[in-house]
């Protein structure tokens, strides 16, 4: 009897085999492996532009394979859409992820940005939160000031051999000197130059190592390629082991507070406290000044130096330091960051899960365990008051007094319960960095180079440049 059930089972079996082989159709299955290997290939925003290129609807459904199983995916194109799921609450308060990738990278239910666990997430995301009070912010405009002027000796440097300057090399460690001072008690100046670039390649090289394990399923690793990318988190983790020694606890920092905690993944906040601090404003930076650096870009600059003019007056009467009041009054170069970020904004996409099945305004009904992809990119382009979309122009953001003006939807940080924690800090000390370096030097894309536009980026994690991207700098006034 049990033989016949086999003998049936297998008959059936080849039967289905061989009859989705001979008309060519693929099992729901083997549909969402393909889909998702593609998009692991070719990388999630890549891949969202192009279906809604394509399809321009505001909500584009794909089969994706999570952790083994068929679940459908939901690319969100409508500012609208978008907000309703930023904003709902927990509903979306988690991403999605491959488990044993996850756990490779150590964020599976560790830290706080990948961490699927809601209650660790929600504990470890209140240190985050608490260590960016508003003395931390405080304190940025000026400690950002000094990790800025801490590398005029570099650049004055490339400026006398007349050799171009990898900016975003700059921009990096300047970013990784103020996450370190305010978040780790590490002064600006502690690390000789040479040790902030080798924690700066660690992190571009786990950036590549989080892409890679993010979304692969196991089936699709590469051995040499996995043995690449976890050499680049242990490199890291030894880092982060090493600025452990060097931090100086205080009553109102990030180390202490999560020393205090007694939380088991200690190394592994520091980790990404230092991941999303650091190349996500750094590159948002340097796309701002590639774009200024542009010679089509000459009526922007001249905007930037008047502003600057008018904010030295502004510092020469007060107590000769930059302050909150101050940077405010940055119209211009805030404008310059801001559609940086649209044009070309350094987390393209944010991935959520939902948490419970969500109806939305719609009619669409989002299922638990259900992923999304809010298509920040496209939702950034298509409103209809930026005109051409890809196009970077400062005067997006401004009226005719070269005013900040308001906006329509503009997400560049996520917003909800999983926003970015990191945004006021972000604009305080993008604005406090590019004030100094715009003042003292001036920056010119080499003939030859690509412009912002037509710049090739990819998408680690992070959006950023494919190529190193050298300008030419000279110094305003020597
Ligand atoms: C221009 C600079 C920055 C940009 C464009 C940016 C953008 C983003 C985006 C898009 C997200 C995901 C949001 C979502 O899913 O809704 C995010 C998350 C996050 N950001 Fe930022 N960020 C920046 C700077 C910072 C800084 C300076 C810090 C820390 C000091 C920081 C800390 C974080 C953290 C911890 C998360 C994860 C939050 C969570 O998952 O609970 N970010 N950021």
């Amino acid at each position: 009897m049990l033989l016949w059930v086999a003998v049936i089972v297998v008959i059936v079996g080849a039967l289905f085999i061989y009859f989705n082989a001979f008309h060519g159709r693929e099992s729901a299955f083997q549909i969402a492996q393909r889909v998702t290997q593609d998009i692991v290939v070719r990388s999630v925003p890549v891949v969202a532009q192009e279906l809604y290129d394509k399809q321009r609807k505001p909500v584009i459904e794909i089969p994706w394979l999570d952790n083994n199983e068929v679940q459908q995916c939901y690319i969100v194109n409508d500012a609208a859409i978008a907000k309703e799921i930023f904003e709902s609450g927990s509903n979306f308060s988690t991403r999605f992820g491959d488990n044993e990738g996850l756990r490779r990278l150590g964020m599976h239910s560790h830290g706080v940005i990948w961490n699927t666990d809601y209650s660790s997430w929600h504990g470890t995301r209140k240190c985050f939160q608490k260590s960016l009070s508003a003395d931390c912010l405080n304190s940025a405009i000026g400690v950002a000031a000094k990790a800025t002027i801490s590398k005029f000796y570099e650049l004055d440097n490339l400026v006398e051999a007349k050799k171009n300057v990898d900016l975003l090399q700059i921009l990096r460690s300047i970013t990784l000197e103020i996450t370190l001072d305010l978040f780790l008690g590490i002064p600006v100046g502690t690390l000789e130059f040479s040790k902030q670039l080798e924690i700066v390649d660690r992190i571009c090289k786990y950036f590549e190592a989080w892409s890679y394990y993010l979304l692969r399923p196991p089936t699709m690793y590469d051995e040499s390629q996995t043995k690449i990318h976890d050499k680049s988190v242990e490199n890291l983790r030894a880092s982060v082991t090493e600025l452990n020694t060097l931090a100086q606890k205080s009553s109102d920092n990030f180390a202490q507070f999560i020393d205090s905690k007694n939380l088991e993944d200690h190394d592994q906040c520091i980790l990404e406290m230092l991941l999303a601090g650091t190349d996500t404003s750094s590159v948002s930076m340097f796309y701002f000044f590639y774009a200024i650096a542009d010679e089509q870009e000459s009526k922007a600059r001249e905007w930037i130096d008047s502003e600057l003019k008018s904010v030295d007056a502004l510092i020469k009467i007060s107590d000769g330091k930059l302050s909150k009041p101050v940077l405010d009054k940055l119209s211009v170069i805030t404008a310059g960051l801001k559609e940086s970020m649209r044009v070309k904004p350094v987390g393209p996409v944010a991935l959520r899960k939902a948490r419970a099945t969500v109806k939305l305004q719609n009619g669409i009904v989002l299922k638990e365990g259900n992923n999304v992809i809010i298509n920040l990119a496209s939702i950034h382009a298509a409103q209809s008051k930026f005109s051409p979309p890809h196009q970077f122009r400062i005067e997006n953001y401004l009226n005719d007094e070269l005013e900040l003006i308001d906006t329509p939807y503009f997400q560049p940080f996520g917003t909800g319960q999983k926003g970015c924690v990191g945004q006021f800090l972000a604009m305080i000390e993008m604005k406090s960095i590019c004030y100094h370096l715009l003042s003292r030097y001036e920056f010119r894309v080499p003939e030859g180079s690509p412009t912002l536009l037509t710049m090739e980026t990819f998408w680690d994690v992070a959006n950023q440049p494919k190529d190193d991207l050298p300008l030419v700098i000279t110094r305003k006034n020597p």
